[in-house]
């Protein structure tokens, strides 16, 4: 298997890539292709050299073929989008989001009301059985309305008189007539249900369970249509619920008798709009390709072109792949373009002039990849870009979502930067750039850790479980063997983690441990001492001890989605004190300018020490990222060469007798670490006195130096779920990649 078979590409195009002499991925090809693979928006900075040519076209291409020829996917989600009742995409206001469930709307314009209906509606049977009801609630604080209209009313929600809404401010309105009623809602935790009772032909509303009372009654001529759920937004985020599948059950239950009306085929009807906009380019390849790739040179479109040209050289069946550039007979390339085509490397102004005389349909186009983004810009090329975007659909047939990939010698540009948020979809950042430099806001120490000549992992009264790599070994406390010593180091590290936060008052951090098992050891250690209601408590459950000073949420790949995603939002929201992750859970997710990061375990991999301390301080702030190093090799879990990836694995031999753990080496780690940074990183010593000279002797962690303001998180949490959910894949990948890898450099 080559190492770009461990990310995740095709051994088709991976023999091809091996061809080419590529037998490592670069840095940002590392980074990048598991995260496009993944569907993610990517926003990276490389430039021309980096390998990011590299790094969209393996994944792009791969997609691209598997959604022309992998038929079995194909299906799933067709199916799984034809059954669900969703907001839809297509019937949304230009400026909205929808998640890729379907299930969330977010709308960034404080200026204009962004609508959203359903992919279909509900209508009245004789059965006597009418009551159809939905929740919607709100992430953040924001404006919203929400209700029911017609597929053929203004997506403005209650502005003409074929819409009902109940909006935020406590008004109901139809035709423009807004009127008090009910109470406003709006905040954060808000549930409003929303009742259409075609039977009783009433609309009405209820607030986290209570009962607001009928707002409208319905003509006989009104009850007999079809009714969509509506909803529409000013600067806010809005989830819906139409609680259509066993797990999505309602946050308030109605009290009402109710039956789940949302799959019920004899009431549910399909929204015309959206199927006659949705047969026009089914499986014609005609001009209708399913990527874009944007180049501000000619040049540089040839490049990508004779790169993507190599790269399919071994798959099985065609992709078409278009070079539309100026310069060349248009004939001959409407030609081309009429026999079909799958992927257009264009440069703008002919591309832009073939879409415009419809010589190229870009309703199928679910890749939008713009590269040297910086340069386009600079040749004036924002408004055709912007242009280009409003043409392509977010949302596809088949439940997938427009998926960008844009590149910038730099991120650091705010024209960049502006036009990223303004068309993508919550873009992950691969910024590789200055990787090797710690930020000046990071303040990085290093405590030693040493069973041979601290000696009180002998005498602990209280201790953590550890991870038991050593549960079989014979171990004698009065002569220590390496065994012995190594599972003193890690009661030992358990023990600094509580004295790190007693000593340093820590209140915020995130603790990086190395696997899974450390990460749910030290949540249950913490938990312990902080005698909290301990057991496999998590954020979901909403049970947590207030008075527990150690009070944290674990992020790692094994926690179910739900979890991690309330974990992360119960950390940023600053309702506990510590997360404990992985280095791949972290990677990413969007948690920056903490004032403390404890480095349980130095990382495997010297980039990962810059990530995860980078994560500390930010403007003026100060952080201070703590690594706990061991002086004596530890013996740990290395489940590379294991079935179950370390499920219910005891094997605690050494990989090379076919076991699954490794002696690590940690002060070798950290020569490494200060050779790649040319530094020696400051010691402390376990009495966490810390020399805070060099910052005046005046630093106060995650402070600002003149009056702080303390820590504020843009509330990301919601628009996190996706990566979270990604990170399972990508964290089993990195397990692998990293003996891979290792071997192969060792061998190169
Ligand atoms: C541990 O080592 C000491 C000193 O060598 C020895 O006296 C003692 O018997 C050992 N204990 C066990 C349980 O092996
Ligand atoms: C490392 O740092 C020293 C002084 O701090 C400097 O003289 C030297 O040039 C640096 N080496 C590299 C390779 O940057």
């Amino acid at each position: 298997m080559t190492a770009f078979e461990e990310m995740g590409i095709l051994p088709e195009i991976a023999k091809a890539v091996d061809e080419m002499e590529w037998t490592l991925p670069t840095d940002i090809q590392a980074e990048a292709v598991p995260l496009i693979l993944g569907g993610g928006d990517v926003l990276m900075a490389a430039e021309t050299g980096s390998g990011k040519t590299g790094a969209f076209c393996l994944p792009v291409l791969q997609i691209v073929w598997e959604t022309m020829y992998d038929t079995s996917s194909k299906k799933a989600s067709a199916n799984k989008a034809a059954n669900s009742f969703m907001l839809c995409a297509k019937d949304m206001g230009s400026e909205a989001q929808v998640s890729n469930d379907g299930l969330k709307i977010e709308s960034k314009n404080p200026r204009a009301w962004q609508g959203v209906r359903t992919n279909k509606g509900v209508k009245r049977t004789d059965d006597g059985n009418n009551k159809f009801y939905y929740e919607a609630y709100f992430s953040d604080a924001g404006l919203a309305r929400v209700g029911w209209s017609f597929d053929f009313a203004t997506l403005d929600l209650g502005t003409d008189r074929n819409g009902w809404g109940f909006g935020g401010t406590g008004k109901k309105s139809n035709s423009k007539n807004f009127e008090n009623y009910g109470v406003a809602f709006g905040d954060r935790g808000d549930v409003i249900g929303n009742l259409l009772d075609l039977d009783a032909g009433t609309i009405s509303w209820y607030k986290n369970g209570e009962d607001l009372g009928v707002a409208y009654r319905l003509t006989p001529q009104q009850c007999s249509q079809t009714f969509f759920p509506t909803v529409c937004t000013k600067n806010a985020m809005i989830s819906v619920n139409f609680q259509q599948q066993d797990n999505a059950k309602y946050k308030v239950p109605p009290r009402f008798n109710w039956v789940s009306h949302f799959l019920n085929t004899n009431k549910v009807v399909s929204n015309r709009k959206i199927e006659e906009s949705g047969v026009s380019n089914e499986n014609k390849h005609t001009g209708a390709p399913k990527a874009i790739i944007l180049e501000p040179s000619r040049e540089l479109a040839e490049q990508t072109f004779q790169c993507l040209q190599k790269f399919k050289k071994y798959l099985h069946g065609d992709v078409k792949i278009l070079l539309v550039v100026g310069g060349v007979n248009i004939k001959d390339q409407l030609e081309d373009l009429r026999s079909g085509v799958d992927i257009i490397v264009a440069t703008p102004g002919r591309l832009i002039d073939f879409v415009d005389k419809g010589n190229v349909n870009v309703n199928n186009c679910h890749f939008y990849i713009i590269d040297e983004i910086d340069g386009l810009l600079q040749q004036g090329n924002r408004d055709l870009i912007v242009r280009l975007h409003s043409m392509i659909p977010r949302m596809f047939d088949d439940g997938k979502r427009l998926q960008m990939i844009v590149c910038s010698a730099t991120l650091h540009n705010f024209d960049v930067k502006k036009l990223a948020e303004k068309i993508m979809y919550f873009p992950t950042w691969v910024d590789l750039k200055g990787e090797d430099s710690v930020p000046e806001t990071v303040h990085h120490i290093v405590l030693r850790v040493d069973p041979r000549e601290d000696f009180f992992w002998k005498s602990l009264k209280r201790q953590i479980v550890t991870d038991g790599v050593h549960a079989k070994d014979h171990l004698n406390y009065s002569q220590p063997n390496a065994e012995t010593l190594s599972e003193a180091v890690k009661k030992m590290k358990g023990e600094f983690v509580v004295k790190a936060i007693d000593s340093l008052k820590i209140d915020q951090a995130i603790i990086f441990c190395r696997t899974k098992l450390d990460c749910d050891n030290l949540e249950n250690y913490l938990n312990t001492v902080g005698g909290g209601e301990y057991q496999y408590l998590c954020a979901i459950d909403g049970a947590r001890n207030p008075k527990n000073n150690y009070s944290c949420v674990c992020l790692h790949s094994d926690r179910r989605p739900q979890e991690r995603t309330a974990n992360l939002e119960y950390f940023k929201a600053r309702k506990c004190k510590f997360l404990i992750c992985t280095d791949v859970a972290a990677r990413g997710i969007d948690v920056k300018g903490v004032p403390f990061v404890i480095q349980v375990t130095l990382p495997d991999e010297k980039a990962n020490y810059v990530h995860r301390i980078g994560r500390v301080g930010r403007a003026e702030r100060m952080g201070l990222a703590i690594s706990l190093v061991s002086c004596i090799p530890e013996k740990v879990w290395y489940h590379s060469n294991c079935n179950s990836r370390g499920k219910n694995c005891f094997n605690t031999r050494l990989t090379t007798e076919g076991g699954c753990c490794i002696w690590y080496n940690e002060l070798q780690l950290l020569a490494d670490i200060e050779e790649s940074l040319n530094c020696t990183i400051q010691t402390i010593g376990p009495d966490f006195k810390i020399e805070v000279n060099e910052f005046d002797g005046k630093v106060v962690y995650g402070q600002k130096k003149k009056a702080g303001t303390g820590i504020n998180y843009a509330s990301h949490v919601e628009q996190l779920s996706d990566v979270v959910s990604k990170l399972s894949k990508l964290e089993e990948e990195a397990q692998l990649n990293f003996l891979n890898l290792r071997y192969m450099k060792k061998s190169s």
